[in-house]
């Protein structure tokens, strides 16, 4: 069996604010930065990036998924998601659907400073996901 990675949830949110820098949101102002710990032990990020036609506006979430392909990562193992103020941000419906896509129900979020992190599970409860399609499928 592989050991997973250690969590450094200091470091992971370290990469979150710097990565809610880069972030490109002029229209809500609302800048978001993602981090997360990968099982191959790597660490990637991910930033908004808003769009003039409002609709079409990338989550830090997408992002820092993208920034998984790309890296060959693994199943995501831990993320940490922060707005502007550095602080951890509630990810949207959207994005606990796409991290659980890339991460299942026992990822782990980061609550923030002197709160416990939660499973996926607890922000998704009773997930749709790649298991349920070949059993749902039409015969
Ligand atoms: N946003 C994210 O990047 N991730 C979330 O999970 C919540 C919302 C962004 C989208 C938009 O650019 C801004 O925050 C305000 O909604």
């Amino acid at each position: 069996m592989t050991v997973p990675p250690e969590i450094n949830w200091e470091t992971l949110r370290a990469l979150a604010r710097e990565a809610s820098t880069r972030a490109y949101a002029p229209y809500s102002k609302v800048s978001v930065g993602a981090a997360a710990l990968c099982a191959s032990g790597e660490l990637i990020t991910g930033s908004n990036v808003e769009n003039a036609s409002y609709g079409l506006t990338l989550c830090a979430e997408c992002s820092l998924v993208s920034d998984l392909a790309r890296h060959q990562g693994g199943r995501l193992v831990a993320a940490s998601i922060v707005a502007g103020d550095g602080l951890p941000i509630a990810p949207c419906g959207r994005c606990r659907q796409l991290l659980f896509e890339f991460g299942g129900a026992d990822l782990l979020i980061d609550g923030g400073d002197g709160r416990e992190p939660q499973r996926l599970r607890e922000l998704l409860p009773d997930a749709f996901g790649p298991d349920d399609l070949p059993v749902r499928r039409n015969a």
